[in-house]
């Protein structure tokens, strides 16, 4: 998938070093123990789990269980986006951007398309994630959801031809063309973070596995 070229100062930074500069960086020049080489490691297969079991690879999904499957993610972002925005808010990195990544809204909007009203939505019960509020907790969830913006893009492609679910994908495209610059911007913002902490770094993997398990509980 092209996600174009890398132009913004911030990510040049990062791409002379950095050999998996594609949009979900299958290879790296940092060696096993860099941060996101142990996220995507460790969350090999609950990941590959979910891009099984969950069916919106399917461009013929059911319209039923695509909204059943909005709605798992609005609870788990409902239960998410609180504790992020006391996390991320005043980030000192503004590489970061935290309002840029907040999702609720659009799975709202999405969700209105298909019929299911906000006060419906508000009235739902969040879903169980893991305890965690510090900020590893925080670069371990972000990790799940931004890493899903990812393979959105996949998704919505297959579901282009879909007039039943026109003006209802927005969630898996939240950033168009941008979504390999922010992702890139997010694994700059969590190496600045880690750097050479291994208890940072083993909290942060923890709370993604932690967090990918919920989202796979969550959506069956
Ligand atoms: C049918 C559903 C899905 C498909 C087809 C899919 C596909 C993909 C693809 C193609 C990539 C980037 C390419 C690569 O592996 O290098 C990716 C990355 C990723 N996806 Fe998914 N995905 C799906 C669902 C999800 C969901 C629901 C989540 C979160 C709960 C998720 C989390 C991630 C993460 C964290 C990454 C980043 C991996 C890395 O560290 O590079 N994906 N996915």
């Amino acid at each position: 998938m092209d996600t174009g070229p890398v132009t913004d100062a911030s990510t040049a930074v990062e791409a002379p070093v950095d050999a998996d500069i594609d949009m979900g960086g299958a290879t790296s020049s940092r060696g096993d123990s860099d941060i996101m080489a142990c996220l995507r490691r460790s969350t090999a297969d609950v990941h590959e789990r979910v891009e099984t079991n969950l069916g919106l690879a399917d461009p013929d999904i059911p319209a039923g269980r695509y909204r059943e499957l909005m709605i798992s993610f609005y609870r788990l972002h409902a239960a998410l986006e609180p504790r992020l925005d006391d996390l991320f808010t005043e980030f000192e990195d503004p590489l970061l951007d935290w309002p840029g990544r907040r999702k609720l809204a659009r799975l709202t909007r999405d969700l209105d398309t298909l019929g299911v009203a906000s006060g419906a939505l508000a009235a739902l019960p969040v879903a169980a994630i893991p305890p965690g509020r510090d900020l590893a907790f925080g670069f371990g969830a972000l990790y799940v959801t931004e890493g899903a913006t990812l393979g959105g893009q996949l998704i919505a492609r297959g579901l282009s031809t879909r007039t039943d679910l026109t003006g209802a994908t927005s969630y898996l495209t939240p950033y168009g063309d941008q979504a390999g610059r922010r992702w890139r911007d997010l694994r700059l913002v969590m190496r600045r973070w880690v750097g050479t902490d291994r208890t940072r770094a083993d909290a942060v993997v923890e709370a993604a596995v932690g967090t990918f398990l919920a989202f796979e509980a969550a959506l069956y």
